[in-house]
């Protein structure tokens, strides 16, 4: 028997994955759930998903889909509800798969809350939860957590990530929120946000932090334990950035290992869209695409630097998504994400981007927002410790 798998959120991102996961050869069964029925629709006629999807599995909320015999559920709705959703569905006995981040709203203490509850339940019900950080499965992150498996790095000593994405780059992120407003669930979110600017809480870039945070802390395998940290405020004015302290932030940590971290989260910037880290150990460091050594430098590809997937589950993304660009978007991570997440259920076994992983990259975030707005004074940052087992 194959997997059930339910995608909840079939807006313009969540309807990237709806061929990845169809043409999965461990998956057998499609469920589509979204609040917007001609979401469901648009992506029910996709040819990979007509053979796996019965228009009986077609559900108009979280509620309902819960209520399905579905195995799992991939999780990709607004941001500010992927926490409560996902401890909701696992609550419901289904693994999940969640979007980035972990949550992203105003209250850094409310975050860093829903993080607890959410290792809690994963522990408790003994649910997967997988985060689908595209950043973990660029090449690049591929290649540098191969190499500190062996040791190459000798000890770390450095790491820096950032994710430049300003408000008016290519991807608009004008544009991206608007979008993410219209519909049943897009209106709620206005009147809640509304409250929390009533209470004075006022948010930041580093609440959706795991583009720049996740490269380093997965490459070092460390986490971090204080941070300060210093943003840069709009200066003009611009609504975009109306509920927020500020427009920028910059955290400078320390590591569990001794190494430091610095980490950029900007959305004001006159720089093009990316998201990318550097490593730097006592014996080798990983920088634009190059390993180097105190002798050598490498410059390397992308084939050189990502794994392979495995032959029959890439003829298979092949298949579905057609040979030019069968691996999906962000440096090709969706068909890894995907698979690793797949994999991980139908062999019970905890994904790679776990719970516990994946709040060290949020933890580091919200605590980096809280210390910026208390100019950088310094501040432990939560850590779960590792998965059981
Ligand atoms: N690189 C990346 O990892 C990356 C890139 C883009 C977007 N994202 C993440 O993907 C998520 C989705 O972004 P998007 O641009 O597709 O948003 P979107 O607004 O286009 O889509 C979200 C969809 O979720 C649906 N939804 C919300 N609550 C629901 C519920 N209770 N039941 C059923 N459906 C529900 C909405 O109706 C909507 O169609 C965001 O959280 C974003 O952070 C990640």
């Amino acid at each position: 028997m194959g997997i059930g798998l339910g995608l909840v959120g079939l807006g313009s991102f969540g309807s990237q994955f709806v061929e990845l996961f169809a043409s999965h050869p461990l998956v057998d069964r499609i469920g589509l759930c979204d609040r917007e029925p001609e979401r469901i629709a648009a992506v029910a006629s996709k040819p990979a998903c007509r053979a796996k999807h019965d228009p009986r599995d077609a559900y108009p909320s979280l509620d309902a889909i819960c209520e399905s015999d579905l195995d799992a559920l991939a999780i990709i709705t607004q941001p500010w509800l992927h926490a409560p959703q996902c401890v909701q569905a696992m609550e419901a006995g289904k693994h999940v798969y969640s979007a980035v981040p972990v949550i992203s709203v105003p209250d850094a203490d409310e975050i860093l809350e829903w993080c607890n509850r959410l290792v809690e339940t994963c522990r408790r019900t003994g649910m997967h939860y997988m985060l689908g950080e595209t950043t973990y499965y660029r090449a690049q992150a591929m290649y540098c957590r191969r190499r500190a498996r062996e040791g190459a790095f000798g000890q770390f000593v450095y790491a820096e990530g950032e994710y430049l994405h300003d408000v008016d780059a290519h991807t608009n992120l004008r544009r991206v929120r608007e979008h993410r407003l219209r519909g049943q669930a897009g209106a709620e979110w206005a009147a809640v946000e509304a409250r929390y600017g009533a209470r004075g809480v006022r948010s930041g870039p580093m609440h959706y932090p795991t583009h720049s945070t996740s490269g380093p802390i997965s490459v070092m395998g460390a986490h971090a334990e204080r941070v300060c940290a210093w943003g840069y405020a709009n200066q003009d004015g611009d609504p975009y950035f109306a509920h927020d302290a500020f427009s920028n932030e910059t955290a400078l940590f320390y590591m569990s290992n001794g190494a430091t971290m610095r980490i950029c989260e900007f959305r004001e910037v006159g720089h093009p869209e990316r998201e990318i880290f550097r490593v730097y150990g006592t014996d080798g460091a990983f920088e634009n695409d190059t390993w180097t050594d105190n002798q050598t430098r490498h410059a390397l590809t992308v084939d050189e630097m990502r794994d392979p997937l495995p032959e029959a589950v890439a003829s298979a993304f092949e298949a579905g998504m057609g040979q030019a660009n069968y691996l999906g978007g962000h440096g090709g991570s969706h068909a890894y994400l995907v698979h690793e997440f797949i994999d991980a259920i139908a062999s019970d076994r905890v994904p790679a981007i776990n719970a516990w992983e994946a709040v060290r990259y949020m933890a580091a975030g919200a605590t980096a927002h809280r210390s910026a707005l208390r100019d950088g004074e310094v501040l432990p940052v939560p850590d779960w410790g590792d998965p059981p087992g």
